[in-house]
Formats: structure tokens, C-alpha cells, sequence
């Protein structure tokens, strides 16, 4: 037994069962979520902020076009003798470690496309009655000294509730999200006090929306099963967290860092070209590439032109 208060939150739910139809025909045969940032894929920066968090074991609710996310955190026996042989020790080293240290997989199959709240009931057995994290591989968070993940985590071993992450937007976007109303307070946790799946503007309770970062108590799981699927035949998570409002509190988190939502192509683009320019191989070459005098443009009127 830990000294904590709380039970650890050693197990994350990744939920990459979805078709990714924005990103159609590039997603025909490829998940969604291997799409690089760069030289990573999607679900591995969601999988080392996971595991940097604490977690140390990853459910993948997925389905059957999803057999690349199992081959990319399993050892590839071919791939590491020929660099071994090669001598390339520092790419041996880069594709044994795409599995953290330490960390254990386990596939859960979302054999229906009943949405997210479905996914997350998928892996009900797999949670064993704890509280557990659940991140969406689309929201790719930069952050600066903590990952979003471990802010929760701070923010759940200080109140012992669900935690949810939670950003201001426009509230002209508010379809695309889950919008909470909290009661005011002075720091970045709040209190909930409603939860509804992509209002109209009109009807959004404030400008906080749900980015896909969730800490969950497993009471969650019982409200889930109660959920009834909506006019889009999706059971929405957001339902069965609003009726758990009315068991216990759930907190939402306005953390730091950055949110890029890598579900768009203008999201992805916009993530690409933060993390190149960050990126330690190609940062500056990238960064004078972009700042060429009317370099850009040129090459985009010759791409035009195609
Ligand atoms: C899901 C949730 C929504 C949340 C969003 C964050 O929606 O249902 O409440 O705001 O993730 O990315 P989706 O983007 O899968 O439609």
C-alpha cells in the first residue's frame, strides 16, 4: 500500500476505436492516431505523458483497422537486429523505448461506433474499480514544466474527486466541446456545477470547454451503464460525468500549457509547425526555412501550380 490518501492512478484509457474521417484517405489504413507530430506519432506523446503521470498501465479501446497502434508498442524483433547489426545503438535505443520503461499494454476491442462514453464502458473490467485517467490522443498538449496529465493528478491527490480539464474559448465554438459551469473560485480547480455535450452558444453555461484529459473516480462507470444513447446514437461521457455530479464533486482544471487539436487538419498543421520548430534535429533549419525572405510563399505558389 501506498502512504497517499488516494488510490494511485497507475491505469490510463486511451480510446483510439474512432474512424478519423477528417483526415480521410489518410486515415483509409492508418489510425488516426499514428499520424506524426514530426517523428512521433499521436499516441505516443499521449502515452509518455501518461506514463510520465504516474500510469503504468495503458488500455487501448480499439477496433479492427487498429492493429498498427499494437505493432508500435510492441518490439519489432526484425527491425532492432538489423540496426543492432548496423551499429545504430541510438535508434535501437529510440524504438525499444517507444513502450516506457516499466509500462504494460492491454487491447480492449469497441466492436460498435457508439461513441466515447461506449469506449470508456469497454474497459470497465480493465479499470478494477479504481480511479483512472482517460486521455484523447487528438488533444496534444504542450506543456512547459508539468504535462497536463500530472497537473491533474496534483489536483486529484489534493481533493480525491474526478478531475477534468478544462480550457476558455469562444463560446461561438462551444459545439465542438463539452462546456462545464463551476462555482467561482480563486485558483485553477473548480468545482462543477453542470456538464452538457456541445451546446449551442446560446446555451453554453461559460466559456469553459472539456479538452480530452479526464481523471475519473470508477463511480463513473455505474452512470455510464445508466446513459441512453443520444439522437446520434453516441453514449456521451459528458452525460454520465453530469449525472455523477449528483453523487459526488468533480472538478474541473484550467491547466497550463498549450492544447492543439490534432482531430483538424488545421490543428494538426498548426501542431506540426510548433513542434518542428522546437524539434532539436530540425528546429532552426525549419525556423529559417519559414522566415526565408517570400521563401514559404514561393514554394507555395510552385505546389499551386501542380
Ligand atoms: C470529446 C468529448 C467532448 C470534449 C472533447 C475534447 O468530443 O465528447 O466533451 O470536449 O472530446 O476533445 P469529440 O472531440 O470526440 O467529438
Amino acid at each position: 500500500m501506498s502512504g497517499l490518501k488516494h488510490p494511485l492512478i497507475s491505469r490510463a484509457i486511451f480510446p483510439v476505436a474512432g474512424k478519423g474521417t477528417r483526415f480521410l484517405p489518410a486515415t483509409k489504413a492508418t489510425p488516426k492516431e499514428m499520424m506524426p507530430i514530426v517523428d512521433k506519432p499521436l499516441i505516443q506523446y499521449a502515452v509518455e505523458e501518461a506514463v510520465g503521470a504516474g500510469v503504468s498501465e495503458l488500455i487501448f479501446v480499439t477496433s479492427s483497422t487498429k492493429r498498427a497502434i499494437e505493432d508500435h508498442f510492441d518490439s519489432n524483433y526484425e527491425l532492432e537486429s538489423f540496426l543492432k547489426k548496423q551499429n545504430k545503438h541510438e535508434l535501437l535505443a529510440l524504438v525499444q523505448n517507444v513502450l516506457p520503461q516499466g509500462a504494460s499494454c492491454t487491447y480492449v476491442r469497441q466492436s460498435e461506433s457508439l461513441g466515447l462514453g461506449h469506449a470508456v464502458l469497454c474497459a470497465r473490467t480493465q479499470i478494477a474499480n479504481e480511479p483512472f485517467a482517460l486521455l484523447l490522443a487528438d488533444d496534444l498538449i504542450h506543456h512547459e514544466a508539468e504535462s497536463c496529465l500530472q497537473q491533474m493528478v496534483s489536483a486529484y491527490e489534493a481533493t480525491g474527486c474526478s478531475i477534468i480539464a478544462v480550457q476558455e474559448i469562444s463560446v461561438s465554438e462551444s459545439e465542438k466541446y463539452g462546456m462545464v459551469a463551476v462555482e467561482p473560485q480563486a485558483n485553477s480547480v473548480f468545482r462543477i456545477t453542470s456538464i452538457v455535450e456541445k451546446p449551442k452558444p446560446q446555451d453554453a453555461p461559460s466559456n469553459l470547454a472539456v479538452v480530452g484529459r479526464y481523471i475519473l473516480t470508477p463511480k463513473v462507470m455505474a452512470h455510464l451503464v445508466r446513459v441512453q444513447q443520444d439522437k446520434r446514437g453516441e453514449i456521451q461521457l459528458t452525460d454520465a460525468i453530469s449525472s455523477l455530479l449528483q453523487d459526488e464533486p468533480v472538478y474541473a482544471l484550467k491547466f497550463k500549457g498549450v492544447r492543439y487539436d490534432c482531430g483538424n487538419k488545421l490543428g494538426y498543421l498548426q501542431a506540426i509547425v510548433s513542434y518542428a520548430l522546437a524539434h532539436t534535429e530540425v528546429g532552426s533549419e525549419f525556423e529559417n526555412y519559414l522566415q526565408g525572405s517570400g521563401r514559404v510563399s514561393k514554394d507555395f505558389s510552385r505546389l499551386q501550380k501542380k
